[in-house]
């Protein structure tokens, strides 16, 4: 797995790629594990076109891609866990979760509102070399349509995308072929969120420490994408919303926004849903201070993203524990 391969991109290439990526565009690129959906990682509204050409019903937080672990260790809080599984494992399929750091300058989108982030060093050649001419962080799901399987070659890719991204780069088929293991490192034990080439026994081998038992087959892995209550903001969130009290914030959308309020923040003035997209964390953010008697919501139509931006809502809306 961590014998590399000859394989060398043409460099018009990677700089085409890198161009992509300035202009807020996605490129696919490979990866030993699977084919990857890439974007700038601290451009919001970059990581927001992920959510929609991949046509993803809610805001799942993405894997960040670096070419090494000290680039890493400028997003996140790295500690002793990390430093003995990047040690070990990378560049390989093994991603780490761990706390943003502060003035962390990956897009809050990318850790779908949480305060972590999912980092990994990729093994593949042609994944290093366009990492390394970027230097910096590429979000990067699986390039599939949401719902189906990874794909690991680039053909995979070509039908499942084709037609809405500019770029797929082709680095033959994929070696480990299914995800990276994905290890929480945030507390005092690693935890194996989701199981991959790198098993739990190598992960405790290499830690020297226990990694409590997967959760019960068939039994959802803990994502904070499926958390019911994980994005609510302090103040209680009504959506909908066709007007508004005094004391309310509110966050509107479109360019007829409706008013009453002194405190308000548009999501798009133009309507555009992957805009909105980008600044819903940050907005939700910014109106949750205790000033307010709560956030009111305008309706948000519920097309495209426009669903994930509807599911993120409702789980803020929905009643507290
Ligand atoms: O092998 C891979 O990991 C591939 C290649 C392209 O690198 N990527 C991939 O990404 O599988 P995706 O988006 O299909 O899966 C990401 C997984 C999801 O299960 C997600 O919940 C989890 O990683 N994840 C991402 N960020 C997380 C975070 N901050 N905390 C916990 N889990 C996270
Ligand atoms: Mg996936």
């Amino acid at each position: 797995m961590n014998q590399p391969k000859i394989l060398d991109v043409d460099i018009a290439l990677v700089d085409k790629a890198i161009s992509l990526w300035k202009q807020s565009e996605l490129v696919a690129i490979p990866t030993e594990t699977v084919y990857g959906l890439g974007a700038d990682a601290t451009n919001g509204e970059a990581v927001a076109c992920i959510y929609s050409v991949k046509s993803r019903p809610q805001f799942n937080p993405l894997i960040v891609h670096v070419a090494t672990a000290e680039i890493a260790r400028q997003y996140v809080v790295w500690n002793d866990i990390a430093e003995s599984l990047a040690d070990a494992f990378w560049p390989g399929p093994l991603t780490l979760v761990l706390k943003r750091c502060v003035n962390c300058t990956i897009s809050e989108l990318v850790s779908a509102g949480g305060d972590t982030i999912a980092i990994r060093v990729p093994a593949h050649p042609i994944a290093l070399q366009l990492l390394k001419a970027w230097n910096g962080g590429i979000a990067a799901p699986s390039a599939n349509r949401s719902g189906r399987i990874s794909p690991t070659t680039a053909d995979h890719v070509r039908e499942e995308l084709g037609d809405a991204i500019p770029l797929i780069i082709d680095g033959g088929a994929c070696d480990v072929g299914i995800e990276s293991t994905v290890v929480d490192c945030t507390g005092p034990e690693p935890i194996v969120l989701r199981a991959g080439a790198i098993t739990r026994a190598m992960v405790e081998q290499v830690t020297g420490l226990a990694s409590p038992a997967p959760a019960a087959p068939g039994a959802q892995l803990l994502s904070p994408g499926q958390l019911a209550s994980h994005y609510a903001p302090t103040l209680a969130l009504r959506m909908n919303a066709m007007n508004v009290k005094a004391n309310e914030a509110l966050l509107t959308f479109g360019p007829n926004p409706i008013s009453g309020t002194a405190y308000q923040l548009n999501l798009s003035a133009t309507g555009n849903l992957i805009e909105a997209a980008a600044n819903l964390f940050a907005y939700l953010r910014a109106l949750d201070r205790p000033e307010f008697s709560g956030i009111a919501v305008m309706p948000i139509p519920n097309e495209g993203i426009g669903e994930a931006i509807n599911d993120r809502l409702t789980r803020a809306a929905a009643p507290r524990d």
